[in-house]
């Protein structure tokens, strides 16, 4: 039977992977179930670049990890927020933007303060979620799950986490942290990348 690894170490992201291929012949653990440790410099300018980073170095341990690497396939992800008026900031520095010992109360009031005066029609922005796959015959690629949306003027809701409270989707009324996980998770750029990602191993013959 094939194993994936995913190389993250957040339970929310392992629940929403598990979810999402159940139903195929395969077990998926995280990096840490698999015994394997691997640091990597997210250095990359992309999202898919840092998740191909991120992957390779996981890959590159399973040998010694006691997985069979003829068996194993390794996901990781990045993701993060862009938004237009601000050049696409924050980015690929989502997480690093301000500093990540800031709270994200602190990181959305900035991002609000930077769009005073931009109106409406010009706060679009986007959550983005790049999956990168190796398989086992060392061969790789990414998928990209993305959501559209608009900064808002105040944080609401109290789900979710990082910039969910100032991600407003208008066809919704809401900001993705006044949705139920549930829904957030049908709709989510993490959600979108992780059905691609399934959907690329199938038609490759992988799973
Ligand atoms: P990473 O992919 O785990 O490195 O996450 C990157 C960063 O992007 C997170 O720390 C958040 O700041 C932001 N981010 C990614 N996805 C979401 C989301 O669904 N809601 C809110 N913030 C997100």
């Amino acid at each position: 039977m094939k194993t994936i690894v995913f190389a993250t170490g957040n339970s929310g992201k392992m629940r929403e992977i598990r979810e999402i291929l159940k139903d195929l012949p395969c077990r998926v653990l995280s990096i840490k179930e698999a015994g394997i440790r691997a640091d990597a410099d997210e250095n990359g300018a992309t999202f898919a670049e840092n998740a191909m980073i991120k992957a390779k170095a996981a890959a590159a341990a399973v040998p010694g990890s006691g997985l069979d690497p003829k068996e194993t396939i390794v996901l990781a992800d990045d993701s993060g927020l862009e938004i237009d008026a601000l050049g696409k900031e924050p980015g690929v520095r989502s997480a690093r933007y301000m500093g990540r010992d800031t709270s994200y109360h602190v990181k959305n009031a900035e991002l609000i303060r930077r769009l005073e005066g931009v109106p409406a029609d010009r706060r679009t922005a986007r959550f983005v979620c790049e999956i990168a796959a190796v398989l086992p015959d060392g061969d790789s690629f990414t998928v990209r799950g993305a959501i559209e949306g608009k900064i808002g003027y105040e944080e609401r809701g109290e789900n979710g986490f990082g910039y969910d409270p100032i991600f407003y989707l208008p066809d919704m009324s809401r900001t993705t942290a006044e949705l139920p996980m549930d829904e957030k998770n049908k709709i989510s750029h993490r959600g979108a990348a992780l059905r691609a990602v399934r959907k690329e191993l199938m038609k490759r013959g992988i799973l």
